[in-house]
């Protein structure tokens, strides 16, 4: 009974876990869709266009043309690089398409 306990708290545990440090795909689709699009200010833009360590700095080192702050908050950019760098083009899974062309 007492393992059961423990095993479902592992269980629950690990699962919090795994949601908080997940990249997030519908927001990277939501917040920098909005611009990068097919017809939209900016060209599509998407994870394999980039290596991890390129996306990780990109925004680090203030690169983007455009000042995201005021849209994007910095947790909600933190999901959006895990995402990015989750599929990456150096990647194990790397998603070429996620905004069409
Ligand atoms: C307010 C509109 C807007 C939003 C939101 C936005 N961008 Fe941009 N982005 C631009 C513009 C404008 C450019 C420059 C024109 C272009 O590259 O098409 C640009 C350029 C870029 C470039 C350079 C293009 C290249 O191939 O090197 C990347 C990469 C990029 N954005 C990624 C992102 C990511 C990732 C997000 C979401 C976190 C995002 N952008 C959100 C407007 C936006």
């Amino acid at each position: 009974m007492k393992r059961a306990v423990v095993f479902f708290l592992c269980a629950a545990f690990l699962g919090l876990g795994a949601v908080a440090n997940a990249g997030d795909e519908s927001l990277f689709v939501a917040k920098c869709g909005a611009c990068h699009k097919k017809g939209g200010e900016a060209a599509p833009v998407n994870p394999a266009d980039k290596a991890g360590n390129v996306w990780s700095k990109y925004f680090k080192r203030n690169r983007h043309p455009v000042d995201l702050s005021g849209t994007i908050s910095p947790d909600e950019l933190k999901k959006i690089i895990a995402y990015l760098r989750d599929h990456a083009a150096d990647s194990d899974q790397p998603a070429a398409a996620v905004i069409p062309k």
